[in-house]
């Protein structure tokens, strides 16, 4: 039996993967933004897809400057990913604030976040205003992953715990049990 769902329609779709999105913005400064409203979208070209809210200080960083990194979250990184959301690079630089240790990239000029399980290269290929957000499709330059948590069907969750956000200040991770479907056809 279903019962009609009464919360905000996209309580259901959560918990979901959080990426930091590292962007470089007008007064010079690196920010760092949580999205969990995100999505691989087409293997060729490679593109990820990231709804970002447009009163974000990101949102304005984007348009300056259209290249980010994408930070996949590690559950050790809880603290910093709530705190990240918590406040806007618009009246506090979050670096010095929280301390963020950074990685230089490689084909962009946003640096990444030090400790996240993959560090994604993007640049903007094409941008959608839906609602109050713009929905950026990201063109991916480069992925790296931490040393010794990824093979080749992606992260390997008894090596590295993914970070799912609920809301607010709930999240999750994956209880690292591995499933193998049956082959029927
Ligand atoms: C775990 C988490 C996930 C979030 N996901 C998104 C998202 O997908 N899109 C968005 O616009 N804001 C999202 N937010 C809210 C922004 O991260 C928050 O508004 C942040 O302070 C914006 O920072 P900025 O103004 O420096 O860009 C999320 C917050 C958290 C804590």
């Amino acid at each position: 039996m279903y019962i009609e769902y009464k919360g905000k329609f996209y309580r259901p779709l959560h918990p979901r993967p959080t990426v930091v999105l590292g962007t470089l913005c007008k007064n010079g400064r690196v920010n760092l933004m949580p999205a969990s409203w995100n999505t691989p979208v087409s293997e060729e070209p490679p593109t990820v897809a990231i709804a970002v809210d447009k009163t974000t200080y990101t949102y304005e960083c984007l348009e300056y400057h259209g290249e980010a990194t994408i930070n996949v979250a590690s559950d050790t990184q809880i603290q910093l990913v709530y705190d990240l959301g918590s406040v806007s690079g618009r009246s506090v630089d979050k670096v010095e604030k929280f301390s963020v240790e950074l990685v230089p990239s490689v084909k962009i000029k946003p640096p990444g976040l030090q400790g996240s399980l993959a560090i994604l290269e993007g640049r903007v290929m094409s941008r959608y205003p839906v609602g109050e957000v713009m929905l950026y499709i990201f063109e991916i330059l480069l992925v790296r992953v931490l040393e010794g948590i990824a093979d080749e069907w992606g992260l390997d969750l008894s090596k590295a715990n993914l970070l799912l956000h609920s809301a607010g200040r709930v999240f999750y991770r994956v209880a690292p049990t591995k499933l193998f479907a049956r082959k029927r056809v």
